[in-house]
C-alpha cells in the first residue's frame, strides 16, 4: 500500500513538473518569437559592472548595450543601488523588458565571510557547509544577486596553485559529496523563492591540474585519470540539479575547454544530463586565440558551436555571431538555444513575475550581517581549523597568566578574510588580538607585538598591495619587539602565513613556506625557551617541515573570515576542541609536489630501505608527506579497535558492514571523523593505493565508546575502465577504517561478482 501511494505520488510530482516545463517552454517561446537576431544575441552577452576585473578588459557602454537588449546579464556588484538601477533600466528602458541576471563571485559569504572554501572543506561537516552557502545566498538575494559562480570544486593536487584555497582538496568522493551540498545551500528547493539564488560549478573542466602550479596553465592527462579523479564532483554538482556551469581556462586534449564539444556537450549533457545553461570564465573566448584555437570569429564559433551560452566580458558573441550566422558557420539554432537556455533561468528565478524580487531592503538590513549569520561563522571558523601538532598537550592554553601575541596576522582585519571575499565587510571582521580581549576578558594579560611584516621579499612587494599592514621598520628591530614581548610572557601565540592576496587566482608560488622574514620570526620566538604556538593563516598546504620539528603546538586555521578572532580564540582556549582534517596533503618540500593520497603503487614501491637503490625515492627527502590527506589531531586522543566485517566473502549485488570502534582515550569531550578508504589491489585498470569512500563524524565523550559502521555496497568498489565505463571487478579488497589516510585498520573481503 505504501509503495503504491508512493508510486501515485511520484506521479504527480512529475506530471506537476512537466506541466510547469511545458509552461515555461511555451512562455519562452513566445518571447523568443518577437526578440530580433541582435536581441537573441544580447541575451548570450555578460557583461560586468566594472568593479572586480580579473582580466585584461572591463566592459564600457553598459548602460547604452542594456537599452538597446545586447545584454543578458551583469556581474560584479554587490550594491543594491546599482543593481536595482540596471534591472530598472532593463526592464523599463529596452524594448522587450527582459531582465538582466545578477551575478557575483559569492565564494565563501557576501559580507558575512565564512572561512575559505579549503577551509570548509576541512570540517568534513556537509551540513555546515550546506549552511553556509544558504546564508551566503540570503545575503546575496537580499541586495539583488540571483546568481553565484560557486561552487568552484576542481580537485588540486599541487599547492603550489593559489585556487586550491577556493576548492575543496584532492579528493574526489568528498569534494562530490560537498559540490552537491552547496548547490543545495545555494538554490534550495525552490529557485524562485527570494532567497534563493543559482549556482555556477566551476571551471569545468580540470582547471586545477594546470601544470606545474602555475595559473592558467596547460593541463593534460589520461581520459582515465580525468574520469576517475577529476570530473565526479562537477557532475555531482549537476547530479544535484546545478543551474550554470563555468567553463575553464585551460585546454583539456590540446582544446580549450570552452571551445570543447566533447566537454560542453557529449559529457555535460548528453551523458550527464545537464539542463541548465554554460557561461564562460572570463573573456575565455578571447583567450582561445592566444591558445591557438583562431581569430575571434572563429573563436567564438567554435564556443557556441561547442555548447557554450553565454560569454563573460569578451563580447566575442556579441560582435562576431551575426557575421558568423551569415557566413554560415553557426546556424540560427545554435544561436536561439543558447537564448533559450538564459531565458530558462531567469524564468525559473521567477524574474519575469518580478524584475525586483532579488531586491529586499528590509531583507538587506536583517539579514546581512545578522547575529545568527556572524554565530555562523565563528562556528565555522573553529569547526575548520586543524590541529597539526600539539607536543605535551601545550593546547588548550589557561585563561590566565602573560600571552605574547605577535605576528603579521594577529592584528590584521582584511587576510584572515582569504581570497575573493569579494563584498565582504573586512572593517567589520574580528583580528585574534581583538577574539582575545573579548573571550579572555581581564583574566589573561596580552602583550602584543607585530614582530614582522607579511614579507619582505621585493618581487612579492612589487605584485601585491600590503598597505593595509605593511610598517616601514628595520626587520631586526620588528623582531626585537616580539622578542621583547616573548620574555615578559608565558607562552607565545605566534600569527603567520599569508596575506588574502597570496592565494586564490594568478596566486601561484613556487616556495610554499612561510615567507622567510616571518621565519627569522618565528625562528627567534622559539630560541627564547618560551612555549610557542604558530597559528597559520593560509590558503594553501604550506610546506612545514622545520616549523613541524621546533615549533611544539601548530594549529591551521585557514583564512577563517570574518569571526577570525572569535574562532581562533575559541579553539586556543579549549571552549572549542578542533577536530578538522585536512583535504590536501601538506608535503614536506616542493619537490614532492604533486603529492596526493589516492596515488598508485609503482612496479617499485620503496619499502623503507635506503640502502636499496633502484626503488621509486628521492635521495634527499622521504617519500610521505609532513601530514596525509585526513589528518588532523585533537585535544583527546582517539583509539581504533576491532575493525570487523559482516562477511569476508560476500557474492554478488550485496552488502557488507564494515564497524570499527572508537573510544576516546583522552581528558577531553571531542569530535572525530571516522574514515573508510578500500583499495583494490587486483584490478583491469591499475587502481591507487587507497581511495576514500565512507566518513562519519561522531562525537564522543572522555572514557565513551563507539562503533562506527559503514555498509559497503559494489558501487564503491566501481572504477573507471579503459573504454570509460564505470564498473566493477570481483577480487580482492582490502577494507581500511581509520583517523586520517595513513593510520588505519585494515581488513580483506573477497568479492564474488
Ligand atoms: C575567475 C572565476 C570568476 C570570474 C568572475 C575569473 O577570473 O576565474 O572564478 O568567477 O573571474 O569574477
Amino acid at each position: 500500500m505504501k509503495k503504491i501511494l508512493f508510486i501515485c505520488f511520484s506521479l504527480l510530482l512529475s506530471g506537476a513538473v512537466l506541466a510547469q516545463d511545458a509552461k515555461m517552454e511555451a512562455f519562452v517561446s513566445d518571447l523568443m518569437s518577437k526578440m530580433t537576431l541582435e536581441e537573441k544575441i544580447g541575451q548570450l552577452n555578460l557583461v560586468t559592472f566594472g568593479e572586480i576585473q580579473t582580466g585584461a578588459v572591463v566592459s564600457s557602454g553598459v548602460d547604452a548595450k542594456i537599452r538597446k537588449g545586447q545584454v543578458g546579464g551583469l556581474f560584479g556588484s554587490s550594491s543594491f543601488k546599482d543593481i536595482k538601477g540596471a534591472q530598472t533600466l532593463a526592464v523599463t528602458n529596452s524594448r522587450l523588458k527582459i531582465p538582466l541576471l545578477f551575478g557575483l563571485d559569492v565564494i565563501h559569504g557576501l559580507k558575512t565571510t565564512f572561512p575559505v572554501p579549503l577551509g570548509l572543506a576541512s570540517s568534513w561537516d556537509l551540513e555546515l557547509i550546506e549552511k553556509t552557502a544558504r546564508a551566503a545566498a540570503a545575503e546575496a538575494s537580499a541586495v539583488g544577486v540571483n546568481w553565484t559562480f560557486s561552487p568552484m570544486v576542481d580537485i588540486a593536487r599541487d599547492p603550489r596553485w593559489g585556487r586550491i584555497a577556493e576548492g575543496n582538496g584532492e579528493d574526489p568522493y568528498l569534494g562530490s559529496l560537498i559540490a552537491g551540498a552547496m548547490v543545495k545551500g545555494y538554490q534550495g528547493k525552490d529557485l524562485a523563492a527570494p532567497n534563493t539564488i543559482l549556482a555556477c560549478v566551476k571551471h569545468y573542466a580540470l582547471y586545477g591540474a594546470a601544470e606545474a602550479g602555475r595559473d592558467y596553465n596547460t593541463v593534460d592527462m589520461s581520459r582515465v585519470q580525468m574520469h576517475e579523479f577529476y570530473l565526479p564532483p562537477y557532475r555531482a554538482a549537476v547530479e544535484a540539479g546545478v543551474a550554470t556551469v563555468m567553463s575553464s581556462f585551460n585546454e583539456v586534449d590540446g582544446i580549450p575547454a570552452t571551445g570543447s564539444h566533447y566537454l560542453m556537450t557529449d559529457l555535460l549533457r548528453s551523458t550527464w544530463g545537464f539542463k541548465g545553461f554554460v557561461v564562460t570564465d572570463y573573456t575565455a573566448i578571447n583567450e582561445m586565440t592566444m591558445h591557438g584555437a583562431g581569430n575571434l570569429q572563429e573563436v567564438s564559433a567554435k564556443a557556441l558551436k561547442a555548447g557554450i551560452d553565454q560569454d563573460m566580458v569578451g563580447e566575442g558573441f556579441l560582435t562576431t555571431l551575426e557575421k558568423s550566422l551569415k557566413e554560415g558557420k553557426v546556424s540560427l539554432s545554435d544561436i536561439e538555444t543558447a537564448c533559450r537556455r538564459i531565458l530558462e533561468a531567469k524564468y525559473k528565478l521567477g524574474l519575469f513575475e518580478d524584475p525586483f524580487r532579488y531586491l529586499d531592503e528590509k531583507r538587506e538590513k536583517s539579514e546581512i550581517l545578522s547575529p545568527e549569520n556572524r554565530k555562523l561563522a565563528r562556528e565555522a571558523g573553529a569547526r575548520s581549523m586543524v590541529l597539526l601538532k600539539n607536543e605535551k598537550q601545550l593546547l588548550p592554553l589557561k585563561k590566565s597568566g602573560t600571552i605574547a601575541l605577535v605576528g603579521p596576522l594577529a592584528d590584521n582585519l582584511k587576510d584572515p578574510m582569504g581570497t575573493w571575499f569579494v563584498a565582504g565587510d573586512w572593517n567589520s571582521a574580528v583580528t585574534v588580538r581583538k577574539g582575545f580581549e573579548n573571550v579572555l576578558g581581564n583574566s589573561v594579560r596580552v602583550n602584543y607585538a607585530l614582530g614582522a611584516n607579511i614579507s619582505e621579499d621585493p618581487m612579492l612587494l612589487a605584485q601585491l598591495d600590503l598597505t593595509h599592514t605593511y610598517v616601514k621598520k628595520n626587520p631586526a628591530d620588528l623582531i626585537a619587539e616580539a622578542v621583547d614581548a616573548a620574555k615578559k610572557s608565558d607562552v607565545v601565540v605566534a600569527v603567520l602565513g599569508e596575506s588574502e592576496a597570496m592565494s586564490g587566482e594568478a596566486a601561484s608560488r613556487s616556495d610554499i613556506g612561510i615567507p622567510e622574514n616571518q621565519k627569522d620570526l618565528l625562528k627567534a620566538l622559539v630560541n627564547t625557551g618560551k612555549p610557542v604556538v604558530l597559528v597559520l593563516m593560509n590558503g594553501r598546504p604550506l610546506t612545514l617541515t622545520w616549523e613541524a620539528e621546533h615549533v611544539p603546538a601548530i594549529l591551521e586555521a585557514w583564512a577563517p573570515g570574518i569571526e577570525a578572532g572569535h574562532a581562533v580564540a575559541d579553539v586556543l582556549f579549549g571552549d572549542y576542541n578542533p577536530s578538522g582534517k585536512i583535504t590536501a596533503t601538506f608535503p614536506r618540500n616542493v619537490g614532492q609536489i604533486p603529492l596526493y593520497y589516492n596515488h598508485k603503487n609503482t612496479g617499485r614501491p620503496y619499502d623503507g630501505n635506503l640502502k636499496d637503490k633502484y626503488k621509486s625515492k628521492y635521495l634527499d627527502v622521504v617519500n610521505e608527506p609532513l601530514y596525509p590527506f585526513g589528518y588532523g589531531l585533537s585535544y583527546t586522543t582517539f583509539e581504533y579497535s576491532d575493525l570487523k566485517l559482516s562477511t569476508s566473502a560476500p557474492k554478488g549485488l550485496t552488502s557488507v558492514t564494515a564497524s570499527v570502534t572508537v573510544k576516546n582515550t583522552g581528558k577531553f569531550a571531542g569530535g572525530e571523523t571516522v574514515q573508510l578508504y578500500i583499495s583494490d589491489p587486483v584490478a583491469s585498470v591499475n587502481q591507487p593505493v587507497k581511495k576514500l569512500k565512507g566518513f562519519e563524524k561522531i562525537f564522543l565523550k572522555p572514557g565513551e565508546s563507539k562503533e562506527v559502521r559503514f555498509t559497503i555496497t559494489p558501487e564503491q568498489l566501481k572504477f573507471i575502465h579503459s573504454d570509460l565505463s564505470w564498473d566493477w571487478e570481483g577480487g580482492e579488497f582490502v577494507i581500511h577504517a581509520g583517523t586520517n589516510s595513513a593510520e588505519v585498520k585494515s581488513a580483506v573481503l573477497n568479492w564474488e561478482k
